[in-house]
């Protein structure tokens, strides 16, 4: 069976489950180069019945994330797409917005009528793909939860998603067991976590989507006076996490007033913390259950995922590594899929690089070959960054080694250098890869499945720190992706380069795209953006570009 899944939503994409194996993902800001792009995934959906091979008449059913309160964006889609609307959530007009959406979800008749709606203007947009399979509407907590629980492998789990909200829920927990998800708890909108985190992100001046640096700024000041205040508001207890006050700006002044940005930041990191580590340690304790899987936009958080797994007694840990909307399609067609879902073996779903240009101005051009690895690392140890833009792209957020920027995490001025050229905020902690047999050097955090993706931190071991002062943050955690040689065979095989004795090699892995752009897609545009970043080395399948003193 054969099973397109859509999400249609902000930041949205698209992939194909065959036979119950995810074959191919993308997200559609990979393809239109606008971060996030949001609407219809129209190249998504092009890409992957091209990369399958698929005629539009072999698609057997298309599975769609998200039922209620969605008709109106679907209808307007060109608007939606061009404005991509991702509003600060503190903004009146998105706080209309997110009423609206919530309030057609929670009335039975309205949330019919809309996917009705839905459900018409969809097979017309299918239709024009030459689509002509029934389409499912899926719930999006639901697909947030099968994305996690059928990406994680385990065969039993405790399941949780949080986000802002989606079909009028915030949060729900679920029994993963025998290929079946049973759903434990729900807590409808407005009681999320997240957002609280995306009200207190824009009331800091962060833009949407920017909770990232609200948690590397944490990192930084006493939560104490902070804490206090949001958890006031926001509250696990018994089976419930309960956000009591949905805080507007003049509420947040008032109860924030004479606190840094950093205190209320490091505040609220905490009480969010609190809150979801008290809720998930009573549904491990209730069920037994304890292996810990986590999917929606709040889990984007990878300091809070160290935390929770640990504070909850996790015996194991795996965040969905598309964890936020844009990985709802997988979820969508996994649940609609007839067959058992088969965990995909890495998360390398998306097109290939392609071939590089043969020459770059500049730069030295040559084959790709056994001398490459030796070159590579003479470059970082000497401070050099090396871009990578080979094989098929990773699907989510990080960068786990076919679009990545390495350089030695020995380097602060490299890390400097590189930071201006991406404009990156001096606020996000660069992260590092090790080899997966160097992990237990670097941390005694447990070896989660989670750090297979760079979906959670670990506790720097005494020493890292003056040895790699790029790679460990200020409150002395590591954002640490594990490289396997399987897996991950290039960047395996770059760090066994580096390795000199009794030091194993730690690189940062930092993704292969200017601040606010979407990583790079193509070798081709991975060449233009290493002249432009002036970055001392392109590594592709088949070239390595070094670049001319
Ligand atoms: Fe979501």
């Amino acid at each position: 069976m054969l099973v397109l899944g859509i999400a249609d939503g902000h930041d949205a994409g698209a992939c194909l489950v065959r036979a119950g194996r995810l074959i191919c993902a993308v997200s559609e800001e990979r393809l239109t180069g606008r971060k996030r792009q949001a609407g219809w995934p129209g190249e998504s959906v092009a890409w992957c019945l091209a990369f399958a091979g698929a005629a539009p008449r072999d698609v057997d059913a298309v599975a769609i994330a998200e039922v209620a309160g969605r008709a109106a964006p679907r209808l307007l889609d060109s608007w939606y797409r061009r404005t991509n609307p991702n509003l600060p959530m503190n903004r009146a007009t998105n706080r209309i917005v997110m009423r609206v959406q919530n309030g057609i979800a929670a009335f039975d008749l309205l949330a019919r009528l809309d996917a009705a709606a839905s459900r018409f203007v969809l097979r017309d947009r299918l239709r024009r793909h030459g689509i002509a399979a029934p389409v499912a509407l899926v719930d999006h907590h639901a697909a947030h939860a099968m994305s996690a629980a059928a990406g994680s492998g385990f065969a039993a789990a405790l399941v949780v998603t949080m986000d802002a909200f989606g079909d009028g829920l915030s949060s729900t927990v679920w029994r993963w067991s025998g290929g079946e998800l049973v759903r434990l708890a729900a807590e409808p909108f407005p009681h999320s976590a997240a957002l609280l985190y995306g009200l207190v992100t824009a009331y800091l001046g962060f833009a949407e989507g920017e909770e990232g640096q609200v948690a590397g700024l944490a990192a930084t000041a006493d939560p104490t006076r902070g804490r206090a205040v949001f958890a006031q508001w926001l509250q696990a207890g018994g089976s419930r996490l309960r956000l009591w006050r949905v805080p507007a700006a003049h509420l947040l002044r008032r109860a924030l007033a004479g606190l840094a940005r950093a205190e209320i930041a490091a505040g609220l990191q905490a009480a969010v913390q609190d809150a979801v580590a008290e809720h998930i340690r009573y549904w491990i304790d209730r069920t037994g259950l304890d292996r810990l899987v986590l999917a929606g936009g709040l889990f984007a958080n990878v300091r809070l995922n160290q935390v929770v797994a640990a504070r909850a007694g996790a015996g194991d840990l795996f965040v969905f590594p598309h964890m936020g909307d844009g990985g709802l399609c997988a979820g969508a067609a996994w649940l609609r899929s007839d067959d058992a879902p088969v965990a995909p073996e890495t998360m390398f779903l998306g097109p290939e690089a392609g071939p590089s240009p043969e020459t770059l101005p500049g730069f030295a051009s040559r084959d790709n070959d056994a001398a490459v690895m030796g070159e590579v690392a003479r470059l970082l140890r000497r401070g050099g960054i090396v871009g990578i833009a080979a094989g098929r792209q990773e699907f989510g957020p990080r960068a786990l080694g076919h679009r990545s920027l390495l350089f030695a995490a020995d380097h602060p001025e490299t890390a400097a250098r590189l930071g201006d050229a991406l404009a990156r905020p001096a606020l996000m902690p660069f992260a590092p890869v090790v080899r997966e047999g160097d992990f237990a050097t670097v941390t005694a955090t447990p070896r989660w499945r989670a750090f297979d993706h760079m979906t959670v931190t670990a506790d720097a071991r005494a020493g890292v720190a003056d040895r790699h002062p790029v790679a460990v943050h200020a409150d002395g955690t590591l954002r640490l992706q594990a490289a396997s040689p399987e897996r991950e065979p290039l960047l395996h095989a770059i760090l066994t380069a580096c390795a000199a004795p009794g030091d194993p090699p730690l690189l940062i892995n930092s993704s292969f795209n200017r601040h606010r752009e979407p990583i790079v897609t193509t070798a081709a545009r991975a060449a233009e953006l290493a002249a432009a970043l002036r970055l001392d080395c392109l590594v592709t399948a088949d070239r390595v570009l070094v670049r001319q003193p």
